[in-house]
């Protein structure tokens, strides 16, 4: 094969082409794996020694000026788009390019920066805790006992042999950490995620949010408690709302409730409440002597509140959500929407 010939030849080709694609078959029929470049370079170990230099730099010469052939080609063909794109009648370059698309905040993101806002303007403290935390804060400092039948219904991922270290179940262990490092009186919150080895349907996730509340004084009541719960209901869903308490048993109160606020979406039953006008908001309660005590606090000179507002199940009754899963899913196509 001559070179210059085959070089002669395929400058003709690549003029003549008229489209990419056509011009995407003559890039391999020359420089492809088992083009003519391909063939002339498996050709080298047949020659004699003296002539195999010449021969390699020749075909390296050949595929070189065809591969800049080639792209010159190319670059014709775009440049003849663009001018076609704007000789078209529709083209206007006085438009605007696209906007941008722009994420935004995860719900509960919204709902905790929210609730923040609130409870800082009450004079509350915003606190963080460890997800991984020791089964002492998780279990144990809130009078969940080994034994305790609680520990069933809050059955978590043991994250080592000794079953020390637990992912924590929910925020109360914020509560303990909180008595070891303040002096009352002091009022806090703390926001976060917390884990259950529970099995998933619309209702249970393995992951999901809670705020913890706490506050500690002298001759803290339960009148001080409702006081809290009902701006707290103010503040999320701007109105007073009434609430009543029925009891609750969690073994880190004495005694305990379940608040119910009445239902902020219908007069008379709907499907929000299920027809009872009443929507189970938190639980909550007087702090147990012996939580105190663990948090290094005398019970008998101070007492305190505390509650444990479901963040993820709030953020479905504000938005009507109906399976908790699709906040932790990912799916752009609900995130959107927010
Ligand atoms: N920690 C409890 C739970 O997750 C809720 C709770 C918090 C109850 C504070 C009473 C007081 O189930």
């Amino acid at each position: 094969m001559d070179p210059e010939q085959t070089l002669r030849e395929a400058h003709e080709r690549i003029l003549a082409c008229e489209d990419a694609i056509a011009l995407k078959d003559i890039e391999r029929q020359y420089i492809g794996k088992k083009g003519a470049v391909a063939e002339m370079l498996a050709a080298i170990p047949h020659l004699a020694p003296e002539d195999r230099k010449a021969h390699g730099q020749k075909a390296n010469a050949l595929k070189k000026a065809i591969g800049d052939a080639l792209a010159e080609r190319r670059a014709q063909f775009e440049s003849a788009k663009l001018d076609d794109a704007r000789r078209a009648d529709d083209f206007d370059p006085t438009l605007p390019p696209p906007r941008a698309a722009r994420g935004s905040l995860h719900p509960i993101t919204q709902v905790t920066r929210e609730l923040e806002d609130l409870f800082i303007s009450m004079g509350y403290e915003v606190l963080d805790g460890p997800e991984v935390e020791l089964d002492h804060y998780n279990f144990e400092a809130l009078n969940i006992t080994k034994d305790h039948p609680a520990r069933d219904s809050q059955d978590t991922f043991y994250c080592d042999k000794e079953g020390q270290l637990v992912l924590r179940t929910h925020t109360s262990p914020v509560q303990i950490r909180a008595m070891e490092t303040r002096k009352p009186p002091f009022r806090v919150i703390a926001p976060g995620r917390v884990f259950r080895q529970e099995t998933t349907d619309a209702s249970h996730d393995h992951t999901f949010y809670q705020m913890e509340g706490l506050v500690v004084g002298e001759d803290i009541s339960v009148a001080h408690l409702i006081g809290a719960m009902k701006t707290l209901l103010r503040g999320i869903f701007g109105r007073d709302l009434d609430v009543r308490l029925r009891p609750g048993h969690f073994p880190f109160v004495e005694p305990g409730f379940e608040l119910d606020a009445r239902c902020p979406f219908c007069e008379s039953g709907c499907g929000v409440c299920k027809r009872t006008t009443w929507i189970e908001l938190l639980p909550c309660g007087l702090i147990h002597p012996n939580v105190l005590r663990a948090g290094g606090i005398d019970p008998e000179r101070y007492s305190g509140f505390a509650f444990g507002l479901g963040l993820s199940r709030l953020v479905m009754l504000r938005h009507n959500i109906d399976d908790v899963r699709h906040l932790l899913d990912a799916d752009v196509r609900f995130l959107e929407q927010f």
